[in-house]
């Protein structure tokens, strides 16, 4: 495949948002083509199933329901936008792949090793070739989303601290079990050191390409 495959990851709260924008910025200035994606969602059907997970209304979702709904917007995802892009020789910067559903749903559900057997399937192997993760305690993102005005927050985001923290180790497992494709990146820092942290990641493997 021609293109390049990134991906953004962090516990809720860890400044993924702000630091995408600045990501796809400074990416748009030096690749002639760079397009950006999210998960849930990405394509029509994708989004749709995304407004199912992460409805407050639906309580009554159980775990494995919730691991197979995700699995399918991701199936749909790679298979309609991600691929086809790479195959075009685009750089693709997804905000969330398979990591969130080890961390969520394998850790933060309990579900095990199921769940990364079933995205095996669901993205028909496409791992991303480097993934930035925002490393932040689940205290400090919780915290950052409550001060933040007028956020509502998702049927996920309701979640507890207890399940906050399992989600954690699922990262922090990710990270020391996938060295060379996870850049790991401490995000307590401001906003500028994390984000020159993140170029950093990028120059080396834009180095390379
Ligand atoms: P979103 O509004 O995109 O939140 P964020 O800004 O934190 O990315 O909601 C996505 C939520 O879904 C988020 O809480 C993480 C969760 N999630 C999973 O549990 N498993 C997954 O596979 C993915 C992609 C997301």
């Amino acid at each position: 495949m021609k293109g390049y495959f990134i991906s953004i990851e962090g516990t809720d709260g860890s400044g993924k948002s702000t630091q995408l924008e600045k990501m796809v910025s400074y990416l748009k200035e030096r690749c002639p083509r760079v397009e950006v994606t999210r998960e849930p969602g990405g394509t029509p059907v994708a989004e749709k199933i995304r407004e199912l997970i992460l409805d407050p209304e639906n309580k009554a979702m159980t775990a494995r329901t919730e691991m197979l709904l995700y699995a399918a917007s991701r199936a749909q995802h790679v298979e309609e936008k991600i691929r086809p892009l790479l195959e075009e020789g685009a750089v693709v910067v997804t905000d969330r792949f398979i990591d969130s559903s080890i961390a969520y749903q394998a850790y933060g559900r309990g579900l095990g090793q199921i769940v990364g057997e079933v995205n095996r399937i669901a993205a028909d192997g496409l791992e991303p070739d480097l993934t930035i993760f925002l490393d932040l305690s689940p205290e400090e993102g919780i915290a950052r989303k409550r001060r933040e005005e007028r956020h509502e927050m998702d049927r996920l985001e309701l979640e507890t601290l207890a399940f906050h923290r399992k989600v954690y180790e699922g990262y922090d497992a990710l990270c020391r079990q996938n060295p060379a494709r996870v850049a790991r990146i401490d995000a307590a820092q401001s906003v500028e050191e994390v984000f020159s942290q993140i170029c950093r990641a990028l120059d080396a493997v834009l180095s390379r390409r």
